[in-house]
């Protein structure tokens, strides 16, 4: 269950949320509560998704595990372009919901490729996707996709096994305060 603060492409291939007139983009913690309202199976929950706290939260609502991805950005063994991990690592720019880059909504750093050509950008995943590569692959940062989640200036640099390592004693101790702060006496 992808929420619509979600870094990169969505798990669906209408323009739900992002054309007018289009679906309604539901956060993390509201899609899950309203998906698992209606549907028995095992949800596991993304979306903006970067510390301990998040996890916990996406468990307390239901969730039976949470997936993360833009947290693991700025890792060193991540395939990370250089000037993305720099546009990261700066924290300056908003993210937005784009078809531009692929034909398919995804979110990214805004910059100017995104700002010049989401408005008319077509619906046509993978022809779109194929006809910017090469663009994307100046590594020129206001021309390529510079993928991420809402959250991304809370993601670190740390290795993978450090960050979830982080995120398994933040979320222990999350649960902990928490559990001692509505400790029936
Ligand atoms: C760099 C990057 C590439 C991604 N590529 C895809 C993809 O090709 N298809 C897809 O369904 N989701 C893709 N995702 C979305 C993830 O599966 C996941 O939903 C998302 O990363 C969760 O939100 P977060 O980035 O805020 O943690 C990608 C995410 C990132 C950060």
């Amino acid at each position: 269950m992808q929420g619509a603060d979600a870094g990169a492409h969505r798990g669906t291939f209408t323009d739900d949320g992002i054309s007018p007139g289009g679906g309604e983009l539901y956060g993390t913690l509201a899609a899950l509560r309203l998906v698992k309202s209606t549907v028995d199976l095992p949800v596991i929950a993304t979306g903006g998704l970067i510390n301990g706290a998040d996890v916990a939260a996406v468990l307390a609502a239901g969730a039976v595990a949470a997936q993360l991805g833009t947290a693991f950005l700025g890792c060193p063994e991540a395939g990370t372009a250089a000037a993305h991990r720099e546009a990261l690592a700066e924290g300056a720019r908003r993210t937005a919901l784009t078809r531009a880059f692929s034909g398919r909504p995804a979110r990214g750093l805004v910059n100017r490729f995104l700002i010049e050509h989401s408005p008319y950008a077509p619906a046509a995943y993978p022809n779109v996707h194929h006809l910017t590569k090469p663009v994307r692959a100046t590594g020129e940062p206001e021309v390529m996709s510079l993928w991420a989640g809402t959250t991304y200036p809370l993601a670190t640099a740390e290795p993978a096994a450090e960050i979830v390592q982080r995120i398994n004693s933040e979320l222990t101790d999350v649960v902990n305060s928490l559990a001692e702060r509505f400790k029936r006496s």
